[in-house]
């Protein structure tokens, strides 16, 4: 690895553990308040090892408009994460799911009702910070959570249907994951000072980002990963219609067709090397790749058009993460 690589890396980390202190003293400020056990398991959930790519996004993509007071644009960094957060409490609800970030999901810990309202306040604790900002960078966060509700419903309205096409699973990537990461980016354009034209840019880079990282997020789903931190398999036991079964749904033909809606209709642990077989004949995890490429070249596109800045290398970094990510 390169000096200027390891010096990246490292400040990366750096943004990451400042996210992570500015989000703990936010729950300890919460905690002073009284707010107890939503704030308890609200902690569970925020401070056990996420990622931290919207924050870190909102930060970078700040610094690289030309923003030069990183602390404006730190409460819309944390509303990203907050926000997001309340989304995963809700999802891993909906989905079933048992792990979060290598925990016990908050519903299976203290009750559905109560995740409800756990993620219900962090959505508060988000739109708290986030409502601090103008008018237009408000309704840009009330946007991109609105889209995700209308990509929940359209994912939801799919669940099972084996006649999903890609058009519908690109809708749905782009409400819930590449919405939130396109309005990171263009909010924080936005604060830096830059102008709705070159905010577009910004918008375009995390769509196209966010679009690679469900992309990616879906692959993991089927391939598996020790330390992803959420089991393998919950999108193909909810009968969610990931992009690679899209692609083998639609180019096998008689029995082995047949075969693999028998396989998704009625999913059980022992049929995973059947399907894993199915899904290399037909090359769908491939080409779910080859498209993850795609939307990455057309984020580092849309980056090289708002221009050169310190932040530019990192937000490449991150372009690699997403795209060699195992968690
Ligand atoms: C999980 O997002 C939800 C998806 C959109 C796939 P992340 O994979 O960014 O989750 P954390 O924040 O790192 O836990
Ligand atoms: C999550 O999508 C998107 C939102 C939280 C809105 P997934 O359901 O694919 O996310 P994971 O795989 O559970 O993290
Ligand atoms: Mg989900
Ligand atoms: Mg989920
Ligand atoms: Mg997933």
């Amino acid at each position: 690895m390169s000096t200027l690589a390891t010096e990246q890396v490292e400040r990366l980390l750096s943004l990451r553990e400042m996210v992570d202190e500015c989000l703990a003293s936010h729950l300890a400020a919460a905690r002073e308040q009284g707010d107890g056990e939503v704030v308890d398991l609200a902690e569970h959930v925020l401070l056990s090892g996420g990622k931290r790519l919207r924050p870190l996004l909102v930060l970078l993509a700040y610094q690289a408009a030309g923003g030069k007071h990183p602390e404006d644009v730190l409460p819309l960094a944390l509303a990203f994460e907050l926000i997001h957060t309340a989304t995963l409490v809700h999802d891993d609800m909906n989905d079933e799911a048992d792990q979060r970030r290598g925990r016990t999901t908050v519903h299976l810990l203290a009750g559905s009702a109560k995740a409800i309202i756990t993620g219900d306040w962090l959505f508060v604790q988000g739109f708290g910070l986030g409502g601090r900002y103008d008018e237009g960078v408000v309704s840009i966060m009330a946007r991109s959570c609105s889209d995700i509700a209308v990509s929940e419903f359209l994912q939801l309205d799919h669940i099972d249907d084996l006649t999903t096409s890609p058009e519908d699973y690109l809708d749905i990537v782009r409400g819930k994951t590449a919405g939130p990461f396109a309005a990171g980016c263009q909010a924080a354009a936005l604060v830096a000072g830059r102008s709705a034209e070159d905010a577009e840019h910004f918008r375009t880079f995390g769509e196209e980002l966010g679009v690679a990282f469900q992309l990616v997020d879906d692959l993991l789903d089927l391939r598996g990963s020790p330390d992803m931190g959420k089991p393998r398999g919950v999108d193909v036991v909810e009968g969610k219609m990931t992009l690679p079964l899209i692609h083998a749904l639609t180019l096998s033909h008689g029995a082995e067709r047949e075969r693999l809606a028998t396989l998704l209709s009625s999913f059980k642990e022992a049929d995973w090397p059947e399907l894993m077989d199915l899904l290399h004949r037909s090359s769908s995890l491939e080409y779910a790749e080859v498209l993850v490429d795609l939307h990455l070249e057309r984020a580092g596109a849309a980056l090289q058009r708002v221009g050169a800045g310190p932040a530019v290398p990192l937000m490449l970094d991150m372009l690699r993460e997403v795209g060699e990510r195992t968690r």
